[in-house]
C-alpha cells in the first residue's frame, strides 16, 4: 500500500509512514488549534517531494493564505507558476479586483456541484495528489442535515481523482467530537487537534483516532508551532 507522508516532524511516525494514499482525512479541532497551518505545511511538503497540490479556501482570504505560508517559509509561487500547485478561492464569492485575475473561483460554496467543477478542473490541470478543504464545516453550516452528503460527495470525487485530502473540520471549543455523525463516520481517518490549558499554559496535543489501512500511534502527541511550522513530539 503507498502512502502520503506529510513531511511534518514526527508526524509520519505516528501514522507508521503516512497517510494510506487516497485517503480522506477529517482534521478535526477547535479554533487556534494548527488545522490550516497543519493544512498548509501537509501541501506545501507535498510540492517539494514532487507531489502537486490544491487547497481550496473558504475561511480566508487567497492573499491571506499566501501570506501566513510565507511566514512559515512556505513560498508557492514557483509551484503555482509551474502548473504544480493551485488555489481554489470560495472565500471572496468572486468580488473584487482580485477575484478577475483568479482561474479557479467558487461563487457559491453552498452550491456542491459548482465547488466539485471548479475543484475537479483545478486538481486535472495540476495534476494534483494532495488535496485540502479548509474546511468544510463551511460548506454545510446553514444545513447540517447534507453534511453526510457533501463530504460523501467530495470523498467520491477526490479518491476517484486519485488524491489524497484533508478536510478540516471546526469543532466548538468544548465540543469533544469531530465535527458531527454525517462527516465522522463518511471518512477514511480522524486526526484530532487539542489546545488545553495546563497549570496556566495553552499545551498543544494532537491524537490519531481512526487512519483506514494502517496501524497508527493510539496515543496522545504534544506538538508545537515553530517558525518552521508544526513539530510533533513522537512519543
Ligand atoms: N510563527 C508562529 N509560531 C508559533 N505559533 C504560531 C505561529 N503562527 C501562528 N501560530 C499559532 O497558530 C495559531 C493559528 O493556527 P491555525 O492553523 O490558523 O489555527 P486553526 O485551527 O484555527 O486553523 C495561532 O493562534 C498561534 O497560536
Ligand atoms: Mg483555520
Amino acid at each position: 500500500m503507498k502512502r502520503v507522508k506529510t513531511g511534518i516532524e514526527g508526524m509520519d511516525e505516528i501514522l507508521q509512514g503516512g497517510i494510506p494514499e487516497r485517503n480522506v482525512v477529517l482534521l478535526s479541532g477547535g479554533p487556534g488549534t494548527g488545522k490550516s497551518i497543519f493544512s498548509q505545511q501537509f501541501i506545501y511538503n507535498g510540492l517539494t517531494m514532487d507531489e502537486p497540490g490544491v487547497y481550496v479556501t473558504l475561511e480566508e482570504h487567497p492573499l491571506q493564505v499566501l501570506k501566513n505560508m510565507e511566514a512559515f517559509g512556505w513560498d508557492v509561487s514557483e509551484f503555482e507558476k509551474e502548473g504544480k500547485f493551485a488555489i481554489v478561492d470560495a472565500f471572496t464569492g468572486g468580488i473584487g479586483s482580485y477575484a478577475e485575475k483568479e482561474e479557479y473561483v467558487v461563487k457559491d460554496p453552498e452550491d456542491i456541484r459548482e465547488l466539485i467543477d471548479v475543484l475537479r478542473k483545478a486538481v486535472n490541470d495540476v495534476k494534483a495528489k494532495r488535496v485540502v478543504i479548509d474546511s468544510v464545516t463551511t460548506l454545510y453550516l446553514t444545513k447540517p442535515v447534507a453534511a453526510r452528503n457533501v463530504v460523501f460527495q467530495l470523498k467520491k470525487v477526490l479518491a476517484g481523482l486519485g488524491c489524497t485530502s484533508i478536510f478540516v473540520s471546526q469543532v466548538s471549543v468544548d465540543d469533544r467530537g469531530f465535527g458531527g455523525p454525517g462527516v465522522e463516520h463518511g471518512v477514511d481517518g480522524i486526526i484530532r487537534l487539542d489546545l488545553d490549558e495546563i497549570n496556566g499554559e495553552l499545551k498543544r496535543s494532537l491524537i490519531v483516532w481512526k487512519m483506514r489501512g494502517t496501524a497508527h500511534s493510539m496515543k496522545r502527541h504534544f506538538f508545537e508551532i515553530t517558525d518552521k511550522g508544526i513539530v510533533v513530539n513522537k512519543e
